[in-house]
């Protein structure tokens, strides 16, 4: 008991010792995962309500619903209360253990106006929501958040994005934190409604969506049924890769858990997808995977290694603007690099991972700093991508520092096709093309 309170009084004292030597700003710590009130809803009701782009002028609409008979028709129109057009969508539902989900529904709608508000009730049933669809040139914005999670740090983070305007959100993986709780998909579902069912959310997974059990469960059986992305859109056989394109840019979602060797499905398909890319219709090209290949955490330290080793020369023979990675939950900007350095011609990478998770923040780096490492710093926040024109994008990180959004880092980054590289690369992403 004694020797107790000693090591007691002993550990308090140093730490306040550490506490008052220490002079930078001590993040605060993660927060609780929220509770949502649990608020019964009519079984036909829409819950759960997310859009995402579908190919060229469409979007696609999903939704929950308890009824398994509810219909999975959308109707639309440009003004609130009248829809003028209407469309039939698909449905799915899967069980986990003793869980069994809703109906999840998709419905495509379109052709749909650029850079225009349509209202829209899911299954004619529940309240009117409204989105906005992309521009169709430049500019565009997108936010970034990954790791989101469903904590007050997540809450916080998305309250900040949706005080910023922008057209669509980008999340390189690890949504829900589910992590086998298959509930804690719908509470999820239920908090990103209000920004999701607004703007398209284009996600791409992470380790936190294969909740694979073996035997049992095939990994991302939830993911694939409720975050259904436009990869039969873009000729792509998995919804763990698939692309889209938006005003100019180009954006390639990867998959880090699914096989990614030059002999993978996945690398065929992003081969046959870079070779339609027209960099006079869009001069940038955006890639997003979950784990980093530039990270200079300690956190996930060389676990992107693997799929660096198989794809960064692709990514750098085809002029690859800007990689959008998650996994650790910290923020770090790269200056361009290639095959472990800076190069003037390679890619910016940026990671992404401080959504606000139940996990908290990966605060230990490696010392020195790498010499391709431009800012890193452990603190929740969201990211916003302003495309302004063919050659110029203005990239920021905005900390969530007491609950203020404190704009933090930025920077201007100018497309590869300004800089005259991609004549140069032409050869080689022709000669990788041709290999088959
Ligand atoms: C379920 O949906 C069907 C089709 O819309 C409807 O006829 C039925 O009344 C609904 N059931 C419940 C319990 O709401
Ligand atoms: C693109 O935007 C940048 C930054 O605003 C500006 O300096 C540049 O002149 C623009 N270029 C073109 C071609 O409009
Ligand atoms: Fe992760």
């Amino acid at each position: 008991m004694e020797t107790k309170l000693i090591l007691l009084t002993v550990l308090t004292a140093l730490l306040s010792i550490s506490a008052t030597v220490r002079t930078e700003y001590i993040r605060p710590q993660p927060r609780k995962t929220l509770h949502l009130p649990w608020n019964p809803k009519h079984p036909s009701q829409p819950q759960q309500v997310h859009i995402s782009l579908a190919g060229e002028k469409h979007m696609r609409i999903s939704w929950v619903t308890d009824n398994k008979s509810a219909p999975s028709f959308v109707e639309y129109g440009t003004s609130p209360g009248r829809y003028t057009s209407s469309a039939e969508g698909e449905s799915t539902s899967y069980s986990y253990l003793f869980y069994n989900s809703g109906k999840i529904h998709h419905t495509v709608i379109g052709p749909l106006e650029h850079g225009t508000v349509y209202f829209y009730r899911c299954g004619g049933q529940g309240p009117e929501f409204q989105l906005k669809t992309p521009p169709a040139q430049f500019p565009v914005t997108f936010a970034v958040a990954g790791d989101l999670g469903q904590t007050g740090w997540t809450k916080t983070t998305l309250d900040h994005i949706d005080q910023c305007k922008y057209d669509i959100h980008l999340l390189p993986g690890d949504l829900s934190y589910a992590d086998y709780m298959q509930h804690r998909w719908d509470t999820f579902g239920e908090l990103v409604q209000p920004l999701a069912s607004a703007r398209p959310w284009m996600v791409t997974e992470g380790n936190h969506e294969k909740e694979n059990i073996p035997l049992l469960i095939n990994a991302f059986e939830s993911y694939n049924a409720r975050w259904k992305m436009p990869f039969e859109e873009s000729g792509s056989t998995s919804n763990l890769y698939y692309s889209f394109e938006v005003a100019g840019v180009h954006v390639i979602m990867l998959g880090s858990y699914t096989d990614y060797d030059e002999l993978s499905d996945q690398y065929s398909w992003w081969k046959a997808d870079l070779s339609k890319v027209d960099r006079k219709k869009t001069p940038w090209l955006v890639v997003l995977f979950h784990v980093p290949w530039y990270n200079s955490n300690n956190a996930h330290q060389g676990e992107g290694n693997g799929m660096m080793a198989a794809m960064e020369p692709l990514l750098y023979a085809a002029g690859v603007d800007l990689v959008l990675a998650g996994h650790v939950h910290a923020y770090e900007r790269t200056n361009r690099v290639n095959k472990g350095k800076s190069d003037p011609c390679g890619t910016v990478h940026i990671t992404i991972g401080d959504g606000g998770n139940k996990e908290g923040l990966a605060q230990k780096y490696l010392h020195p700093q790498p010499e391709w490492s431009l800012f890193r710093e452990a603190s929740f926040g969201h990211g916003e991508l302003n495309i302004v024109n063919s050659t110029h994008a203005f990239w920021s990180w905005h900390r969530n520092d007491d609950d203020e959004p404190v704009r933090s880092d930025q920077v201007w980054i100018t497309s590869l096709i300004s800089s005259g590289c991609l004549a140069e690369k032409n050869y080689e992403l022709r000669k990788i093309l041709m290999t088959p």
